[in-house]
């Protein structure tokens, strides 16, 4: 089964409980997403190989070490999920970028696909794949799948609020993907939302409501 991380740090528990609150507007809430998907971003990645090369300093010669391995492709579910892509790329400013686009009906809370493009080489990439909200865990399961298609091997998935149902649902479908999540919440109410959550993510995003 993928291992579930929660995140337990104060920094990411202060500036989500900001985005929590239904008063904060969308340039605040961008702008917390964006800095949390950075801290996050910093244990996601604790597992990238590196190799030892040597490097001179003004001082003396040594053994370095730089990231090895395959390179890394962040793959963000539309719309919401483009809110965490600037962050990593902070930490990850060579990675590729790929986009897969899915909205869930508002009657049966299933992903519908609207877009998939990927780079050209993400079958030799390792997949984060972003999204702030983890609730039924549809979009992010068939949005893995996509993935897979396509021929990748290794996937993270990282979101910021995340319901049990959501973590039930990747860790029976994908086994083989770890969850890295900010908080894991209560529950799911009637609507397929999570429960105390943030609300939509996209809209809150966006200001689209
Ligand atoms: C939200 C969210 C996830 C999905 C989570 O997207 O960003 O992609 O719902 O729900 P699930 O786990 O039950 O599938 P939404 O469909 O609202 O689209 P948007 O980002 O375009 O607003
Ligand atoms: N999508 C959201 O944006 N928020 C939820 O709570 C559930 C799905």
């Amino acid at each position: 089964m993928g291992k579930l991380h929660v995140f337990d740090h104060p920094l990411i528990a202060h500036k989500l409980s900001i985005m929590r609150n239904k008063n904060t507007g969308s340039k605040d809430f961008r702008q917390l997403l964006e800095e949390i998907s950075l801290l996050m971003g910093y244990e996601v990645t604790r597992n990238l190989p590196t190799v030892d090369y040597e490097i001179e300093t003004p001082v003396a010669k040594m053994t370095a070490k730089k990231i090895s391995g395959k390179k890394v492709a962040i793959v963000p579910i539309l719309r919401a999920g483009l809110g965490m892509v600037d962050g990593l790329l902070t930490l990850l400013p060579v990675a590729k970028v790929g986009h897969i686009g899915l909205y869930r009906d508002p009657e049966t809370h299933e992903p519908v696909e609207y877009y998939c493009k990927m780079p050209s080489d993400i079958q030799d990439r390792n997949v984060i794949l972003v999204d702030p909200m983890l609730a039924t865990g549809g979009s992010a399961s068939d949005a893995i799948t996509m993935i897979k298609k396509r021929g990748c091997k290794q996937i993270q998935l990282m979101c910021l609020v995340a319901a049990p149902e959501g973590v039930k649902k990747i860790q029976e479908d994908h086994p083989d993907v770890d969850i890295f999540v900010a908080a894991l919440d209560e529950k799911l109410n009637d609507h397929a939302y999570i429960v105390p959550g943030l609300g939509d993510a996209g809209d809150r995003i966006f200001g689209t409501k």
